[in-house]
């Protein structure tokens, strides 16, 4: 069936700087990830995500695109990613890649036409204004890292306006030729073989047509980023932004079997909105709610059940654990809550994203301040927005750089690398990356798991409980957010089942009773034998 893949399987996401270097030069490339697809196929990951690997002044590292047909030197050439997909291919892993449609790189040939005269014509192609009647930027919205979301160009005498880094010029969707040449880009790709895109900020790629301004946020304080001074009510989440994305999903049925992901952070009720029309929009909107909400019980729970009951017919849902933008989870909730995490991602009903090196739990990394690289984090420093922990190379090996790379990496490895990396974990039944490898082989085994129903069974301060059933198929999730042990009372009705796998590697075959104990931090699956 069609679209099979996307809803059963689970996509990995690769930053490709940190995944595997191939060519000693402490950064990440193509040849090096090609290397690692037997370990992704051990693992039983389905697809791979690449983020950006285009030709970039590397500004906001490859999220700034000067040319959307090729591929960095850094990361290998068009040859080198062809081989990789060829490879993924033979090995059944389907391939997505970034789509960075909302800006180009400054220095993309586009914006520099663009530039050069206000007659140019590719002057519409990029988001020009005159400044204010008194002077200064056309409004007044601020830059997602901090500051301006307007730069004034001397030579022509108008701003024009970024969302993002100045060196991130925002395009004009609302300019035909601007979304024909972006169409092109998609079926260059398509046309590759790529199995989908990610496609970057989303929601921002229509801007209120008069440009007004967005109002004050009372609820901002100074300790939060600069954006949040202001309600993003006329920058992004325009209404016109669903025929954008309907455009985009046209070019990506004209080929079979691709899928559509966007890069959505909005509340759940504006989020599912971008299954669009008809589900004529994104396949998957990416739920980032599990990286937002606290981690307790009660407000997992909370959330599951409003995501679930918020998606329109027809909707498929989707998870998501960790990303290059946001701060590990292994960071956020501490090791033994991030093995209870994958189980969650693993048992939830929708596609689960799971980060590359949460499955060897990369938690913690201090970064010197003369070692942070992440843009944001330089521009609006001591917010803790920084994104370099999350950004940290793959741990291969219990070698000097972990297997990554022979020359000092672009940022730096965990403390625990000698002991936490794959090589090591992969031989120690308890680890969390034996956990994963053994959610990952259980969740195929399990149509419950993989396309079943879910509904909530009980929860309450530390426990939350739920049921996947497909058929006659059924099973249930136990997970203790807690630190103390807990002991369930099963429902009547519930009997005779038993323990298929828990987070701490062992009572795999006990029998469940009338009552079930969760040691601190535990969570289990259970299931009839
Ligand atoms: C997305 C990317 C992020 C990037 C930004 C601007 O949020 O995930 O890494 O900085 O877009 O392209």
């Amino acid at each position: 069936m069609s679209g099979e893949w996307w809803r059963n399987g689970v996509i990995y996401q690769i930053y490709p700087r940190s995944f595997q270097d191939s060519n000693d030069d402490g950064i990440g490339d193509l040849a090096g990830l090609r290397r690692q697809l037997d370990y992704l196929t051990w693992l039983g990951i389905d697809a791979l995500w690449v983020s950006p690997f285009y030709p970039s002044p590397m500004a906001d590292f490859g999220y700034d695109v000067a040319d959307y047909c090729n591929v960095d030197p850094i990361f290998g050439s068009l040859e080198k990613f062809d081989r990789l997909v060829a490879e993924a291919h033979e090995r059944r892993l389907k391939v997505i890649v970034d789509f960075v449609p909302n800006h180009s790189s400054i220095e993309h040939p586009w914006f520099q036409e663009s530039r050069r005269s206000r007659a140019d014509p590719k002057r519409d192609w990029y988001i020009w204004r005159d400044p204010a009647p008194g002077g200064g930027p056309p409004n007044n919205w601020i830059s997602n890292f901090g500051g301006g979301a307007w730069t004034l160009d001397r030579d022509t005498g108008q701003y024009y306006h970024h969302a993002f880094l100045a060196e991130q010029p925002d395009l004009n969707w609302r300019n035909r030729q601007v979304r024909a040449a972006m169409h092109d880009v998609m079926r260059f790709w398509l046309a590759r073989g790529v199995d989908g895109f990610r496609v970057d900020v989303i929601w921002h790629l229509m801007k209120d047509a008069a440009l007004r301004d967005n109002p004050p946020n009372p609820a901002w304080t100074p300790d939060q980023p600069e954006l949040e001074r202001l309600a993003q009510a006329y920058s992004a989440d325009q209404p016109e932004v669903q025929q954008i994305i309907a455009g985009l999903r046209r070019v990506v049925d004209e080929f079979d079997d691709r899928v559509l992901i966007g890069e959505i952070y909005l509340p759940i009720d504006r989020l599912v909105a971008y299954y669009g029309e008809g589900l004529k929009g994104v396949h998957l909107p990416f739920n980032f709610h599990l990286l937002q909400t606290p981690w307790r019980a009660p407000q997992v729970a909370a959330l599951i059940q409003s995501y679930e009951a918020a998606l329109p017919e027809g909707a498929w849902p989707n998870w998501v654990l960790g990303n290059h933008d946001r701060a590990r989870i292994a960071a956020r909730v501490g090791q033994a809550q991030a093995r209870m995490a994958v189980m969650l991602l693993l048992t939830l009903r929708g596609t689960p994203t799971l980060y590359y090196g949460d499955e060897i739990g990369i938690g913690v990394v201090t970064i010197a301040p003369e070692q942070i690289r992440d843009p944001w984090a330089k521009r609006e420093p001591g917010l803790g927005v920084g994104r370099d922990p999350a950004r940290t190379p793959m741990q291969w090996d219990a070698s000097n750089l972990a297997g990554f790379s022979t020359h000092e990496p672009w940022l730096p490895l965990t403390d625990d690398h000698r002991t936490r990396n794959v090589a090591v974990m992969r031989g120690d039944p308890t680890s969390i990356l034996t956990l994963t490898r053994a959610l990952l082989q259980y969740r195929r085994a399990r149509p419950a798991l993989a396309k079943g129903s879910w509904s909530l069974i009980d929860s309450n301060e530390d426990l939350l409980i739920y049921e996947r059933r497909e058929g006659d198929e059924r099973l249930f999730v136990a997970l203790n957010f807690g630190e103390a042990a807990q002991d369930w009372a099963l429902p009547a009705e519930l009997s005779g089942l038993e323990i298929a796998l828990s987070t701490h590697g062992d009572r795999k075959g006990e029998s469940v009773g009338s009552s079930l104990r969760l040691r601190p931090d535990e969570g289990v699956i259970f299931a009839p034998p």
